[in-house]
């Protein structure tokens, strides 16, 4: 069970602002105290740089930086912790996974299919790998708020290389049938490649079972630091690539004219690491553990109702303030993207002279609000919620947009 009073004592931020309503968890979350006291604790016990020292401190270095690829491994249910590389964000891990397969496998005239709704992360690195080489990218419907399956149906075939798609929406909050994508893309023979940045804190997530190629996500979007991303590929897709990066600890040996390169992860993280962060995540990993994924789940299930019920009450009376996204709880995240007439950035600053932090614009999604026709109204105000936030913060935020729809208008 989701206790969040309970759960907000270990946020060191909601005691130094008491009255802080913090709705931008799509964007980063906040930090438990295990994971900022980790941060202090390897800064002032043992920090060293990793795979170099023979010295003490630099083993413990090591193996907790390594114990943090194992924890996240264990969290995804991947066959082993070799597959889990650790990046700066779901961003670079994307940019590996283009540069070091894409460019290396796609050619001429092939195809990649990402869909409407992706974020600039999962659009932009696969246009570049397209103009580079010659491939093309074409996008899956977006209908009612989800993606068009018989779309993607009609649109790949076997000249699709590679399908990339967004777990679930940082702008509708849809929940992508996955399992399904995965199994239609392999029966024509492409690779899937799932950005899971607002899902892997949310849902349980089991790669063997999902049988993805990669999954890409952030720590920073599920409690721990930000400047860790993860890029978790299949065993043998990885073992057969180019490193992204070149340089130190991705290499064992190096002769006059050829390189040995290192075992994964190793292979791709090149350079002295994000140690310390590394090994923070872990607690990140840890801490959800003991919360329980289910839970988690089940918990924002109850949130997301909630805000559903109250956002009905709210359109009946403002009437042409528009949801993006769908008004069933069990289809979506708590991630709630409203829509006005007048300016989003206006609504947001007045929310946050109350204290709710929400984040407004296109959320790097300028292709969804274009492909859905609502580009014109300079984005959204999005509400994204996560296990701190409460009932009695839903009720302030609705009583608060009232206030200011009445004076500003919706
Ligand atoms: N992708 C993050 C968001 O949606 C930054 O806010």
């Amino acid at each position: 069970m989701i206790n969040p009073k309970e759960i907000r004592k270990d946020f060191p931020i909601f005691e130094n602002n008491p009255n802080l309503i913090y709705f931008d968890n799509t964007a980063t979350t906040q930090k438990p105290r295990q994971v900022i006291e980790k941060i202090k604790e390897v800064y002032e016990k043992y920090y060293a740089n990793i795979h170099r020292g023979v010295y003490k401190i630099s083993e413990i270095s090591s193996e907790e930086y390594e114990n943090s690829h194992k924890l996240v491994a264990d969290f995804i249910k991947c066959k082993e912790w070799r597959e889990i590389i650790f990046t700066r964000n779901t961003t670079e891990s994307i940019n590996l996974v283009a540069y070091s397969y894409g460019l290396n496998n796609i050619k001429k005239d092939d195809k990649i299919l990402i869909s409407y709704m992706e974020h600039s992360s999962n659009l932009l690195p696969w246009r570049f790998v397209c103009r580079k080489t010659g491939a093309k990218l074409e996008y899956i419907n977006v209908k009612d708020y989800k993606l068009d399956l018989d779309d993607f149906e009609r649109k790949i075939d076997e000249k699709t290389k590679i399908v990339s798609i967004t777990h679930v929406s940082n702008v509708l909050g849809t929940i992508n049938p996955i399992e399904e994508i995965i199994k239609i893309a392999h029966e024509k023979g492409a690779l899937v490649l799932i950005d899971a940045a607002q899902s892997s804190g949310h849902l349980s997530i089991n790669v063997k079972k999902l049988d993805v190629d990669f999954l890409v996500f952030s720590s920073h979007k599920m409690l721990g630091p930000s400047g860790i991303g993860v890029l978790y590929g299949k065993e043998e897709l990885l073992e057969n690539m180019e490193p992204f990066l070149w340089g130190g600890d991705m290499i064992k040996d190096i002769d006059f004219d050829k390189e040995y390169l290192n075992d994964l992860p190793w292979k791709f993280e090149a350079g002295t690491p994000n140690i310390v962060d590394g090994i923070a995540f872990g607690e990140a990993v840890k801490y959800l553990n003991k919360l329980g994924m289910k839970n988690i789940e089940k918990y924002e299930q109850e949130l997301t109702k909630y805000f559903l019920e109250r956002f009905e009450e709210f359109s009946n009376k403002y009437k042409d303030v528009i949801l993006m996204g769908s008004n069933d709880y069990k289809d979506r995240e708590a991630i709630f993207s409203l829509v006005f007439k007048i300016n989003p950035h206006i609504i947001g600053k007045m929310l946050d002279s109350y204290n709710i932090s929400v984040r407004t614009g296109y959320h790097c999604c300028y292709i969804l609000f274009r492909h859905l026709d609502l580009y014109k109204y300079k984005g959204s105000v999005r509400a994204s919620l996560y296990i701190y936030n409460t009932k009695e913060e839903i009720d302030f935020f609705f009583e608060k947009l009232e206030e200011i729809v009445k004076r500003f208008g919706s």
